[in-house]
């Protein structure tokens, strides 16, 4: 009986179903987003009519699209192939092309073997299978100076000997740290084709995260707001990249799954952010004045006590008027406390948005930079040292 295999206290997991889903490794079947990128590169592997140079910032989908191509098309058109990451080599010729020359089968002993040797066995071996082989050089940019030797080497095999073209050769680089002579028309003329991959816009993060969470989590664990959120988030800090969103979903599941709560919600997601990216140096506390830290105090205390990632301008003001009062100092009205919001706000104290049109129209929506109970409690502990319940009078101008 399965009840029976279940080990005594252990708990079956709420939210992750299958955590491999969420490792980066992981390639999935469906890529949202990148099908004519994915068309292309199996067109150019299958019919030969590259080279193909690939490019695009990080976590853009260069390498999962191009491996999944790869071993579409391998096995459709029967390509023997090789994919090298360079930067498990960085800065080696020699070893990039053992590697390659391995994974073909053609695997020689790594010592010994001149770059010269290991390119006239590629050719000796490009001959024999006739040109149908595959070869995928990633991460170039991370063979530095010997990036230059090696592209060249591949794209000019045939040039040396009689050996056909390598016309399913892909170079692909990170646009962040391009080498110099990949940007330059003397080697750009040696690719057919070049592929940009554009970052991802935020709703096509959303589409990636959610295909990725269906995959992974249990069904029902998660909504379209979870999802924004993290599409959201993502697009701040690191604009257009999957592999974020990816890492922000699975951090904030677990921290989910280790709370023991039925569902993903949005404070896991916001947690998950702010430890990734602790929002504000508890220190900045020393910069703001009183009324920025009752402010900052009541969107934290409403937060950390519903436990819902964000308030509205409303919630936000009736609390800072109880604790304003608490502490015995005059509230200020809307408009100059909406100044202190909005100015937290581009410090990066408060987190502020508008609400998505509902029915009653948009609203601003709030949120404090930090797990909101610790930060209420350190708020309310420099409050005390500094202005105890019972201020003198006066403070309200500090
Ligand atoms: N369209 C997509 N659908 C689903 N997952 C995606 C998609 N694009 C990227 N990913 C996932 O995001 C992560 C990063 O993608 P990938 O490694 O392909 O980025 P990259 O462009 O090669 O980045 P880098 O330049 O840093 O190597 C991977 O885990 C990948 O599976
Ligand atoms: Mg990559």
């Amino acid at each position: 009986m399965v009840c029976e295999r279940i080990p005594r206290g252990s708990q079956l997991p709420k939210i992750i179903l299958d955590r491999s889903k969420l490792d980066l490794s992981y390639i999935p079947a469906r890529l949202p987003h990148r099908e004519t990128e994915l068309r292309e590169i199996a067109e150019v592997l299958e019919r030969g009519t590259g080279p193909l140079l690939i490019y695009g910032k990080t976590g853009v989908g260069k390498t999962a699209v191009s491996r999944r191509a790869l071993k579409e098309a391998a096995k459709s058109a029967g390509l023997r192939y090789a994919y090298v990451n360079c930067s498990r080599f960085p800065r080696t010729a020699s070893r990039v092309m053992s590697d390659l020359l391995k994974q073909l089968g053609e695997g020689l002993p790594d010592r010994g073997i001149s770059l010269y040797d290991q390119l006239a066995l590629l050719e000796n071996f490009v001959i024999e299978s006739n040109g149908m082989i595959a070869i995928v050089l990633d991460e170039v940019q991370d063979l530095g100076d010997r990036a230059e030797e090696v592209v060249y080497s591949l794209l000019r095999l045939h040039e040396i000997s009689l050996s056909p073209q390598l016309t399913r050769l892909i170079v692909i680089y990170r646009e962040e740290s391009v080498p110099q002579f990949l940007l330059e028309e003397s080697t750009l003329s040696f690719f057919t084709r070049k592929l940009r991959f554009k970052p991802y816009t935020e709703s096509q993060l959303v589409d990636i995260v959610r295909a990725r969470a269906e995959e992974a989590l249990r069904s029902g664990s998660f909504d379209g707001e979870v999802l924004r959120e993290i599409a959201r988030l993502t697009s701040k800090y690191a604009e257009g990249n999957a592999r974020q969103a990816i890492l922000l979903l699975r951090f904030a599941a677990d921290i989910a799954e280790r709370e023991g709560a039925d569902a993903l919600e949005v404070r896991h997601v916001l947690l998950a952010d702010s430890i990734e990216h602790p929002a504000f140096d508890l220190s900045i506390l020393d910069e703001l004045d009183l009324h920025d830290r009752l402010l900052l105090l009541a969107a934290a205390r409403v937060q950390a006590r519903r436990g819902r990632g964000w308030l509205t301008m409303g919630e936000l003001e009736e609390e800072y008027r109880l604790i304003a009062e608490s502490y015995g100092v005059p509230a200020y009205k809307h408009t100059a406390t909406w100044r202190r919001v909005k100015n937290m706000g581009s410090r990066g104290v408060l987190e502020i948005r508008r609400s998505g049109k509902g029915l009653r129209g948009q609203t601003t929506l709030i949120s404090v930079r930090a797990p909101a109970d610790e930060l209420a409690q350190t708020i309310e502990a420099v409050l005390d040292r500094t202005v105890g319940k019972w201020p003198p009078r006066g403070l309200h101008a500090i």
